[in-house]
């Protein structure tokens, strides 16, 4: 899988992939391919590969010793800024008040095998990866810089990491330093991103790559609402099943910035890190600093074969391995059935119905703590409300689990509220800039997490609660971004401000590690006021995130389509709310809120005193269906069905090699629509026969050709014709290969 030629050409590859790079004539890396698996290469296929025709001859030479050479025009695997290349660099290093210009040439590499799993940091990890670390030096600047690569047999994906170490004796500045770098010969894509704002994360937004610089970034201290770390570069004729995709992601929660620079002769230089404005890290003698890892993906195979690689590199390689043998229970969270007004008589009332429905676990959101009956108080406080569970909570956790209920309890862990005692104690424990004022976002202030003080504080709360309360499950929110960005403690340790953004997810990190070292088997849900921090970082720790705030079932169709590019069915928190939904005042189906829902990991969010019986009834059926196929629905092979560009008809496909379930979804009603709507399920077996909901039986060759002819009209025209009336209309197929 990492074949070495002549201590010159480095060849990643397995059976799908080629990542293949060498040592140019500067001594300084070069990068020569990734896309298709290449299989063996000869020297004489390298040398071939490696020809280069300089179309810039005449810009600045990079040396006077090697006539015509200039970095101006190279694809290198980790470009410095400052010497014959003006395009932005991976890297920037300062001493003082001086830029370094900084020349890192090969000196030496090494393979490992196997890759642990390490909780205090999120990283790829897997028995069967290898590593390849190149060493490069500045002998001027006395540096050394690490490359990683990381490659698993069974995913096309190469995974970046990036050290750097100060071998000399003054104290440096890394004012830059990003996880990856991809260089591509041409520029003739589209730049996907996952775009929104709070309550409509993560929608597909495309625009054409021009010369120039297109990136998405975050500077919220978070990945954030507004964009998410991954991106796509996507062929312009890509459909579900064919064009080129390469794409990147970041294994981080903060700050990132992810961009393509596409320079004058039309070539892409892609990059990933964290977002250089607003950071720093000072190293001294003998210490380094270490990126994230990025992850690069490549498929020739569409969206479909896109989500083919991104799903399976997050359930092998980042979440922990024991959540795909773990059922996920179905939730019933209490939040928006009750928000602040409960106790524990209504809980109990609640839970005894949600059992009786085949309900698994009861998640009791915010408002359990301190006196919190409303947004503005005693976070930070993680002692609980005796008048609302005058039994203490532990009493409250028994009786669930009589009911054979488990119990999943809502921490906001890196908030306080100005009225907590920690604060009131400690008011240098939170972000806030000593020379002016302060914004408080949902009234708190976000602790300085940058602090290990303050880790350990929060820390120590919880495990309390947890040591002396059954709890199965957390979900860690986190509901505003930082402002002011300043840490008293980093001001006391005189260690650089720009170094707050990574410290703070650092400690957030840590805590994760503490808590599930000592709780190793909490299932912990991510969320941040919904989807404002889905990403591979968070995911590393919490095998689920809830998405968004806006559990309406139409948002959460473009939500999920634009989330799957990067993210499997496993990470989602699904659940079933009320109607008029909360958030947009939206009426839909009971069946058609279930029927999206149940891609993934199931829940529900509604007061069940307020259903009828007929709707008890239809929740239970769905329940005990979706027990017998949630293996299925939550680690099933994911395929789009209907182009990405409709937005009003959706078709989802989950399969194995026994079953497929296909969910269709149709936004509005349209009269007199074309009518080559028939669906064609995916992975179909041509020689097998396929039973279609249980009834009508079809061969494979028939059923790929010609489609799904059930029900056999979504239009909605005509009362003789139609069979799927109205706006908000959905239907879900079963096919089973006998
Ligand atoms: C955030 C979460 C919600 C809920 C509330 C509680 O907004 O995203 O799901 O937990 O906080 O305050």
């Amino acid at each position: 899988m990492i074949d070495i030629e002549n201590n010159k050409y480095f060849h990643l590859h397995n059976e799908n992939i080629s990542y293949l790079f060498y040592v140019m004539e500067n001594k300084e890396l070069g990068s020569l391919y990734f896309g298709k698996a290449l299989g063996d290469l000869s020297i004489d296929d390298l040398t071939y590969i490696s020809t280069y025709h300089n179309p810039s001859a005449g810009v600045v030479n990079f040396s006077p010793n090697i006539p015509n050479f200039t970095l101006a025009d190279r694809r290198q695997e980790y470009p410095t800024y400052g010497t014959s290349d003006f395009r932005e660099g991976a890297i920037n290093l300062s001493r003082d008040d001086e830029y370094l210009y900084t020349d890192f040439v090969y000196e030496s590499f090494e393979v490992k095998k196997g890759i642990a799993r390490n909780l205090s940091f999120p990283s790829a990890y897997g028995d069967d990866g290898e590593e390849l670390i190149i060493k490069l030096v500045d002998k001027g600047h006395e540096l050394e810089l690490y490359l990683s690569y990381f490659i698993f047999p069974q995913v096309s994906a190469i995974v970046r990491q990036v050290q750097i170490k100060n071998v000399g004796k003054y104290a440096l500045t890394v004012e830059n330093l990003q996880s990856s770098v991809l260089s591509l010969p041409n520029s003739n894509y589209d730049f996907l991103q996952l775009s929104g704002a709070w309550t409509k994360e993560r929608h597909i937004k495309k625009r054409p790559l021009v010369q120039g610089i297109t990136k998405v970034e975050s500077l919220r201290g978070a990945s954030s609402h507004q964009e998410n770390p991954f991106i796509a570069l996507v062929d312009k004729n890509v459909t579900n099943s064919t064009g080129e995709i390469y794409a990147s992601n970041l294994i981080y929660s903060g700050n990132f910035v992810s961009q393509v620079q596409v320079d004058e002769w039309n070539t892409t230089r892609l990059m990933t890190g964290i977002n250089p404005q607003q950071f720093c890290w000072k190293f001294e003698k003998d210490e380094s600093f270490t990126s994230p890892q990025a992850v690069l993906f490549y498929t020739s195979n569409g969206y479909n074969g896109l989500m083919r690689q991104t799903h399976s590199f997050v359930k092998n390689h980042i979440v922990d391995l024991k959540w795909k043998k773990r059922k996920r229970p179905i939730v019933l969270n209490n939040w928006e059935a009750t928000y602040f007004d409960f106790n524990e008589d209504k809980l109990l009332n609640l839970a005894k119905q949600a059992k009786a429905l085949g309900i698994e676990c009861f998640v009791l959101d915010d408002g359990w703590f301190g006196k919190r009956d409303n947004d503005r108080t005693s976070l930070g406080n993680w002692t609980v409300n005796m008048r609302k569970f005058p039994q203490g909570l532990g009493h409250f956790s028994d009786q669930l689990h009589a009911l054979g209920l488990q119990f999943g309890l809502w921490f906001e862990p890196e908030m306080v509220s100005p009225d907590t005692e920690i604060f009131k104690k400690h008011p240098d424990w939170i972000v806030h800039h000593p020379y002016e004022r302060y914004s408080v976002g949902r009234g708190q202030y976000v602790l300085d997490f940058a602090n290990p003080e303050v880790v350990d504080n929060i820390y120590q709360q919880m495990a309390h609660i947890l040591s002396n309360i059954k709890i199965d499950y957390i979900k860690w929110d986190m509901n505003r971004n930082i402002t002011e960005a300043y840490s008293p403690y980093l001001k006391k340790q005189r260690l650089p401000q720009g170094e707050f953004f990574h410290r703070y997810i650092q400690g957030v990190y840590h805590l994760y590690e503490k808590l599930l070292r000592h709780f190793p088997d909490l299932l912990i849900e991510g969320c941040a006021s919904g989807g404002g921090r889905f990403d591979l970082g968070i995911l590393f720790y919490s095998p689920q995130i809830w998405p968004s705030d806006d559990s309406d079932a139409l948002e959460r169709l473009d939500i999920m389509q634009g989330t799957l590019l990067a993210y499997p069915l496993s990470t989602f928190s699904n659940h079933v709310s009320a109607v008029p939904n909360d958030q947009v005042k939206r009426m839909t189906s009971l069946s058609f809120r279930q029927n999206v829902a149940c891609f993934g990991p199931l829940g529900y969010e509604l007061d069940l005193n307020k259903l009828s019986e007929k709707e008890k009834e239809e929740i239970k059926q769905e329940i005990r269906w979706y027990k017998e196929n949630r293996n299925l629905l939550v680690n099933g092979k994911f395929d789009e069905l209907l182009s990405l560009n409709n937005n009003n008809t959706y078709a989802w496909s989950v399969s194995s090699k026994r079953k497929q379930i296909i969910g269709f979804y149709r936004k509005l009603a349209r009269p007199n629509e074309e009518l080559d709507q028939y669906l064609i399920p995916s992975n179909i077996d041509l020689n097998a026969q396929y039973q279609i909901n249980d009834h009508t039986l079809v061969s494979g060759n028939v059923l790929h050709n010609f489609g799904l002819r059930e029900p056999y009209q979504f239009n909605a025209a005509n009362e003789n014709t139609a069979e799927l009336f109205g706006d908000f209309q959905s239907y879900l197929y079963q096919l089973v290969h006998k």
